[in-house]
């Protein structure tokens, strides 16, 4: 907590549940400190917050198969448009309570947030009051240049969620949040029975420790730039954004899904997020060499395409 600007942490095994943490403490608090009926929470379009029943109900995808069948979706949810302060400025009405938004959308199409919008939306949160909650299950622990990726916008959030990374391959997550907002969730109010277990605990301790003392936030951001710079001038590559380590190669056609393929029978990894967007986060202790090898394969295959 302390590295990172926290006062409380709470223990989950997932991003879905570490989020739905963060939303039940969004809404206790609105209920009980702002009022009955002040718990609504606002998200973005295009964002990605997980797959159980809330969390897929504030992942801002109508229409998408992440929401399509498993209607009716919890309520209690409305969407903004990302990168967009004015939008959610006038998404605030009277019944809400908090935002939630990742610093980088990336199961969206790998998508940062602007420096100006993060701190207009923290901005916003303190001029009405509202909890400002950050969804850094993918962004969180070195992957965008930083150990938290706000720390990048030089803002703090009232509550932050983390995964991935912090576990080193282990299934573990957490919500960490300031006093002020981690007093909504009073004891016997929230809990889980293999949250905080000892052996994901020291696996998170041993590799959350590895990313500070190895300062591996400064290699994903080097490594980043490097391997982004190096993708650009590949042949069919319209785009490439992110940030750090978590990159967003654009394609100027909906070939990604071959190219993933192709990439996967030559031992390369990648994840298609959009039928024209790759996105690749490679290891943060990824060397220069190891980026050449990666970019020769995926040069080679676009050439061929
Ligand atoms: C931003 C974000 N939030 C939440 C989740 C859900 O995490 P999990 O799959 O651990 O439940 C993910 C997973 O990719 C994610 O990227």
């Amino acid at each position: 907590c302390e590295t990172i600007g926290m006062d409380k942490i709470q223990f989950q095994n997932s991003g879905a549940e570490a989020n739905e943490a963060m939303i039940k403490l969004a809404r206790k608090y609105g209920n009980e400190k702002k009022g009955p009926g002040k718990n609504v929470i606002l998200t973005a379009y295009n964002s990605f917050h997980g797959r159980t029943l809330a969390t897929l109900s504030a992942t801002g995808q109508p229409g998408s198969a992440i929401h399509k069948g498993f209607e009716p979706l919890v309520e209690g949810f409305r969407y903004a448009e990302f990168n967009n302060l004015k939008s959610f400025e006038d998404a605030v009405t009277d019944d809400v309570v908090a935002i939630m938004v990742e610093p980088v959308q990336g199961e969206g199409g790998v998508y940062p947030a602007t420096r100006e919008f993060l701190q207009g939306l923290r901005k916003l949160c303190d001029d009405k009051k509202l909890l400002l909650l950050l969804d850094e299950v993918q962004t969180g622990w070195g992957r965008t240049g930083a150990v938290m990726s706000y720390m990048n916008y030089d803002i703090k959030p009232d509550a932050v969620t983390m995964a991935k990374a912090m576990g080193g391959g282990m299934p573990i997550a957490a919500m960490c949040a300031t006093n002020e907002a981690m007093q909504s969730l009073s004891a016997g109010s929230h809990g889980t029975t293999f949250g905080g277990n000892p052996v994901c605990c020291a696996a998170s301790y041993a590799a959350v420790s590895e990313i500070i003392d190895k300062n591996l936030s400064e290699n994903a951001k080097e490594m980043g730039a490097y391997f982004s710079d190096k993708l650009r001038k590949l042949p069919h590559v319209s785009e490439v954004r992110g940030m750090g380590l978590l990159v967003g190669l654009v394609l100027d056609g909906d070939f990604a899904a071959e190219v993933k393929h192709d990439a996967f029978d030559r031992k390369l990894l990648m994840s298609v997020v959009k039928p024209n967007v790759i996105r690749m986060v490679p290891p943060l202790i990824v060397t220069k060499e190891e980026i050449d090898m990666a970019c020769e394969i995926i040069g080679s295959i676009l050439s061929e395409l």
